[in-house]
Parts: C-alpha cells; structure tokens; sequence
C-alpha cells in the first residue's frame, strides 16, 4: 500500500532517547498512523507525525469504554532487517475483539501494509539492542458522539509505537485472587477491550500494597481454577510436564501462548493444555513436584514467577537449574529476532 499518504515529522525525537536505557512503552516514535472510519465506511489511511489527537466530550470511547487494542512487536536482525512475529494473528485477534465490542472491522490491508509503511518510515526507531524490540500498539476507539447507550457511528484507527526494553525488571511475586474476577462466561475477557485491563488495576494495586507484584486470576465463579497471571497467559510446570490452561470466554488466545506451546512441544518437552486448580498448585509446591510457574505475553515474553500467596501463606517457587522459562524464552526470542532459522513460518520480513 505505497499509496499510503505521509506526511513526515520536521522535528525528530530521536536525539534525545536513550536507546541503551529504554523502559518500556514511556518514549514514542516519530510517526503514527491514523485512519477514521464513518459514514459506514474506514477512510484512507495516513502517516502523521504522532500528535495530540482532539476529540469531544461527548464521543462514545469515554462514556462507554468502547476501545480495543493489540500488542505486537517488530525486531531487528543482525542485518538490520526488519521482522513481525505472527502479525496475521494480531490482525485477526484485532478483528474478534472488534465484532465483540461492536467496532466495525478493519480492512487487512490497512491493518498490515499500514503497519509495514509505518515501520519503514520509523525505522530508526526500532532498537537493535538485546532485550529491546519497538512495542507496537493498534488501537481503535469510538470517536462518534452521543450519551445514547449504544455503539458510535465514527471510530479512529491508530498504531502508536514504543522503543522498549523488559516490560518487568525481574521475577515477580503474585497473589492468588480470591474475591475479584478479571472475566466472566459470556463476558469480554477473550477480547483485547481496553477495559478489561482497567478492571484489572483496583485488585492489583490491592496485591501490591500486600507486597505482591501482579495478581493470579481464577475464575470468577468457584475461584478454584488458575487462568491467567496479571496481563498474560500462565503456565505451570509440575514435575517435567508444563501445563497451561485451555482458552475461553475468559481467557485471551495469547499468541505468545500458542507459540510457547509448539516450541514445548518441539523441545519435546511434555505439554498439557487442561484446567488446573489453586488446590493443585498448593500440592504441588508443598510436595516438591511444582518446578517453574511464568507469564506469557507479548509484552513480557516470559515471566518467570518467584513465588505466590493463597489465603495468608507464601509459597516459594524452588531456584533451578535450566528452567524451561529460560529455555523457551531464548528460543522464542532468536525465532523472533532471525537469529535461527522459522521452521514454524512465523516471522514476517518488512
Ligand atoms: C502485551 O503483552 O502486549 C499486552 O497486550 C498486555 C499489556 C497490558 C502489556
């Protein structure tokens, strides 16, 4: 889609990052793309310099929350070539989570030549060093106005992005929930609904003052059953099996997630994709058996978990030698930066 308008920056940010002591997601590339969708229909996309975007009190994204978002990144190999890792699936996630909060779909093409286009003009932008990739953020959000509870007539399509670095500095400590429900059957949790996360901030920030970091999510009707860790997906390993829970109405399809499970299973590591309970969990850890526990997530990759509460007590996780973490986190990391050869045929030059 070389026909994409761009109107480039006459003040680059650049100069002033800092590019081997990046956070995560706090320093923001040259450009954006934009594309507004009314009158029944998503308009051109543009490429702008990125900017404040002004909008009237009363459009719909803030009174009804109806916003949705992706999490991708892009990679530099040691060629200075670009790569996406799996952007087909981001789309189509993009496109669920859409129908879900009632957004119109967007075009393919202005999903993934859009973002190409956009990667090209902010190429300097994408970090070379180890442990930093440029984070990317699609976003659609109801531009249209009215207090009528229903969806907007107008909506805006951005893609924003971020040099970055680690999204945690280190293992984390985490607290089964108990009381709070990130989702629930036939609610949005599979979505990637910008709410979802806020819905998420009150409990968290209950478990942060208790000394944990992040909050392990069960389900909302028994809290019995393990299903997410904070903003990824959990795994857990008991013994040589690692295990992690089946997606649902309550449990986003990670594509971190799925690609970890294909490399275990490639690893010939032996996997498990079945419900697992907190009582199991506990069990495991007071008899030895429970070995590793980690976050996925785009953001993250993985997170290794250092130890949990559950109803007053903490329990430790033990230090091992080569943790499948590890292991999968490199492999993942060299597929996702061309350092190995893609037998999967998930990477995607720019
Ligand atoms: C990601 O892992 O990229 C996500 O979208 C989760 C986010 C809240 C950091």
């Amino acid at each position: 889609m070389d026909s994409i308008q761009v109107t480039p920056t006459t003040a680059s940010r650049i100069n002033g990052v800092d590019f081997k002591n990046l956070g995560f997601g706090t320093e923001f590339s040259d450009h954006m793309l934009v594309c507004d969708y009314k009158n029944g229909e998503w308009g051109a996309p543009e490429i702008i310099p990125y900017q404040a975007i002004s909008l009237m009190p009363s459009s719909k994204i803030f009174h009804y929350g109806q916003s949705i978002f992706e999490g991708m990144k892009a990679y530099k190999d040691n060629d200075n070539k670009t790569w996406l890792f799996r952007p087909e699936e981001n789309f189509e996630r993009f496109n669920i989570s859409a129908k879900r909060l009632a957004i119109p779909e967007l075009p393919k093409e202005v999903f993934i030549e859009g973002l190409k286009r956009l990667l090209r003009v902010d190429d300097q932008w994408i970090p070379t060093e180890k442990g930093s990739s440029l984070y990317i953020r699609p976003i659609i959000f109801a531009t249209g106005e009215g207090f009528h509870a229903s969806p907007a007539d107008a909506y805006k399509f951005i893609i924003c992005t971020a040099p970055s670095g680690a999204y945690f500095a280190g293992k984390v400590k985490v607290l089964i929930e108990q009381k709070y429900s990130r989702s629930a059957n036939g609610g949005v949790g599979y979505a990637k609904a910008g709410g979802n996360y806020a819905g998420q901030f009150y409990p968290t920030q209950l478990a942060i003052d208790k000394g944990y970091n992040q909050v392990i999510w069960t389900d909302d009707n028994t809290h019995e059953y393990i299903e997410e860790a904070g903003s990824m997906n959990i795994f857990i390993r008991i013994n040589d099996t690692l295990i992690t829970g089946p997606t649902s109405d309550r449990i986003l399809d990670g594509i971190t997630r799925k690609s970890i499970l294909e490399i275990a299973k490639d690893e010939g590591i032996n996997v498990e994709v079945r419900k697992f309970t907190v009582s199991e969990v506990v069990e495991a850890s007071k008899n030895g058996c429970l070995k590793e526990m980690f976050g996925a997530g785009t953001a993250a990759v993985i997170s290794p978990i250092a130890g949990f509460g559950f109803k007053g007590v903490d329990y430790d996780l033990p230090e091992i030698e080569n943790p499948m973490a590890l292991k999968l986190k490199r492999r993942i990391t060299e597929i996702q930066t061309n350092k190995v050869k893609d037998k999967f045929g998930w990477t995607v030059s720019v």
